[in-house]
């Protein structure tokens, strides 16, 4: 299937990095549709994850990123399931996941075994782009162990067994570590690029330099910045309680769109789909409706002059995520 056009960003299909692959401006996050509650507060049943990834194959929005371990592999097999329902992966679609441990066992065995999982879930015989997830849950010294999930990962991309290899996690101090042993084709950042945390800065800066293809993910924090901003909501930012900064921060903004005439969505979203360093940029979602708002939000005029506005609005440093680690 040819992608329709779309009123989206220009252009809409970008390469990612070197690796060769091409992505559209906006990829479908898989997490919530593999039903997560305690991370986005209601259950999704299969049929309705189902119908979202068939909503997202039949737009313009070329890629879906997903992971071995979201909704104990749930995410996997839905997308695997609306492929197998559409007759197969459109060719000009990128399925991205990410291999992920069992218990604490994050070995070199265990990410291999990931990745036959991922395959299977998926009905795919060969994956595109895999990623390293979440790596910051064990120590360095574990992940880079000779023989260990790193070394396997680079070993499965010689081998041809997967396609270009990510590095897909938060904190960007220990991220900035991964990056530097150059094995990485891709990066994904999340929740640390958005209207209301930079953290990630110097990261993409950096993925840049060395042409690592960037990946945004979770510009809505989780689904805060999706939502109207309503006074004496409990605001939760990136999985848990915001700051109170983050929160004053997101009312400021909300009053700022108003007196613009737009939302906190779409200017969630445009402020990383106008950034040239990101290839695409990940939103999460769990209804087929979610994809005609999300090109709405992509295609819609914002007024110039709001950006400066939102950049005076933006918390200080001290609040975000990456400042608030235990
Ligand atoms: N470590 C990692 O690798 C990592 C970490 C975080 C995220 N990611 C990836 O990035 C993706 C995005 O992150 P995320 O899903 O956590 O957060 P997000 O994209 O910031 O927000 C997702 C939430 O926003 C809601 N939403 C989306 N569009 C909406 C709209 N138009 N109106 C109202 N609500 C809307 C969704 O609701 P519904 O579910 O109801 O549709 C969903 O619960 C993930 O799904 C995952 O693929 C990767």
């Amino acid at each position: 299937m040819t992608a329709p056009s779309t009123p989206g960003p220009t252009p809409w299909m970008r390469p990612l990095g070197s690796t060769g692959l091409q992505v559209s401006a906006v990829c479908a996050g898989g997490s919530p549709l593999g039903s997560m509650p305690a991370l986005y507060g209601r259950d999704v049943c299969a049929d309705e994850g189902v119908a979202t990834v068939r909503a997202v194959l039949d737009s313009p929005i070329r890629m879906i990123d997903t992971s071995n371990g979201y909704g104990d592999g749930e995410s996997e097999r839905r997308i695997g399931a609306a492929i197998a329902a559409a007759g197969g992966l459109p060719p000009d679609v990128l399925v991205a996941t990410k291999v992920d441990p069992r218990g604490r066992d994050f070995s070199g065995a265990r990410v291999r075994e990931s990745v036959a999982e991922s395959r299977d879930r998926l009905g795919l015989d060969h994956l595109p782009l895999v990623h390293l997830h979440d790596p910051e849950h064990f120590t360095f010294a574990e992940i880079t162990a000779p023989g260990g999930a790193l070394e396997t990962l680079v070993a499965l991309r010689d081998e041809g067994e997967v396609g270009a290899i990510g590095l897909a996690g938060g904190p960007v101090d220990e991220m900035a570590r991964y990056l530097d042993t150059g094995v990485f084709d891709v990066l994904l950042v999340h929740n640390r690029w958005t209207l209301l945390d930079r953290s990630a800065g110097p990261l993409l800066e950096a993925a840049v330099a060395r042409g690592t293809g960037v990946l945004n993910a979770a510009v809505y924090g989780g689904g805060v910045l999706a939502r109207r901003y309503e006074e004496g909501r409990a605001v939760r930012y990136g999985y848990r309680p915001a700051h109170p900064e983050v929160a004053a921060a997101l009312a400021r903004m909300q009053a700022a769109c108003d007196r613009h005439g737009t939302d906190l969505a779409t200017a969630a979203l445009q402020l990383s789909l106008r950034d040239d360093r990101i290839a695409s940029t990940v939103v999460g979602m769990s209804r087929p409706a979610r994809v005609d708002a999300t090109m709405a939000a992509a295609g819609a005029e914002v007024p110039e002059a709001l950006w400066a506005e939102l950049e005076g609005l933006l918390p200080p440093a001290g609040a975000w995520l990456d400042a608030r680690r235990p």
